[in-house]
């Protein structure tokens, strides 16, 4: 694996390595068991967005693996000022051995890949959060013990979360239904995608969708960026909440997931929340275990 651009660019095998790695990386630290696989490298972590998971997952994953991770805000960087990402990605390759980027626009993360010669590990953008949904994966995996044939369904704005999921679930075999508004569905090209590899569906109607799901996934009405749009949201997304009416629909041990930061009250009840908050932080705490993956994959000799 050369860089973690977007789901789209794995394969189904590549998807199962990382977590097979993760996995394995997640009993041997529970176990105590140090694996170096990063020794002496340094992970560059840009970040044009606010973050507490993905910041300090990184940072801890590269510290257990024994390297060290960097924290450049971009308020900071030259970037900032307007420095080109072409010439930003060629002087950080010759100090870097990775980049990890949160930022608004994916060309930026791909321009990054294309002009820079270290591995570049996309930590969010507007368009998708591969990261996060390889911890989610994980997540299901571990409380069900495979992804094959269960139903994945996503209810909320057609975000960066839904176009991720979508790509990560049908990949896996898993049935992916997305309920959201008209008019805030998720990427165009990747349900069309969907729909040509797998069992995807996307409609406003909420009940449908979460019948008989396994997991249920929810997240912000507005994302980080769309601060400006968060009232006329919040008439939109109103019934597009996560809660016990719903999920009485869906199967009876299914799955309550959030990436967080969650919004109690609006796309989730406090009440679904915590009567999943295992499942929730179990997910959190998979982000360190499937990003270490990713960066001994990315960065590391196995490679
Ligand atoms: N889920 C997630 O990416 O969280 P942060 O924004 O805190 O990194
Ligand atoms: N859709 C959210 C996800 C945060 C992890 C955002 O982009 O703000």
């Amino acid at each position: 694996m050369n860089h973690l651009l977007k789901l789209g660019d794995l394969s189904p095998a590549e998807i199962e390595e990382v977590l097979n790695l993760a996995d394995q990386l997640k009993y041997d630290q529970k176990h105590g068991v140090d694996h170096r696989y990063l020794k002496g490298k340094t992970l560059g972590m840009i970040f044009q967005k606010s973050s507490t998971r993905t910041r300090v997952s990184f940072e801890t994953g590269m510290y257990h693996l024994g390297g060290q991770a960097m924290f450049l805000s971009s308020r900071d960087l030259q970037i900032g000022r307007g420095e080109p990402i072409e010439d930003t990605a060629r002087v950080l390759s010759r100090y870097l051995d990775g980049i990890m980027i949160r930022t608004f626009a994916q060309q930026e993360v791909e321009d990054l890949a294309k002009y820079g010669s270290i591995p570049i590990i996309n930590g969010s953008t507007d368009y998708c959060h591969p990261c996060q949904v390889l911890a989610d994966l994980m997540t299901i995996r571990e409380h069900k013990g495979a992804l094959q044939g269960l139903k994945l369904t996503f209810v909320g704005d057609g975000n960066n979360m839904a176009n991720s999921l979508i790509v990560g679930g049908i990949k896996t075999g898993m049935e992916v239904a997305v309920a959201c508004p008209k008019g805030y569905e998720p990427d165009a090209d990747i349900m069309k995608w969907a729909a040509a590899n797998g069992k995807f569906t996307c409609t406003d109607d909420i009940a449908a969708a979460v019948k008989d799901a396994d997991a249920v996934y929810t997240d912000v009405w507005a994302s980080m960026g769309q601060e400006e749009e968060k009232a006329e949201r919040e008439k939109v997304f109103k019934s597009y909440q996560v809660n016990e009416e719903f999920m009485a629909l869906a199967h009876k041990d299914a799955m309550v997931m959030h990436c967080l930061p969650a919004h109690r009250g609006e796309e989730i009840t406090a009440e679904t929340f915590e009567k999943h908050a295992d499942e929730i932080f179990d997910e959190a705490e998979n982000r360190l275990h499937a990003q270490k993956a990713v960066l001994v994959l990315t960065m590391g000799d196995k490679k």
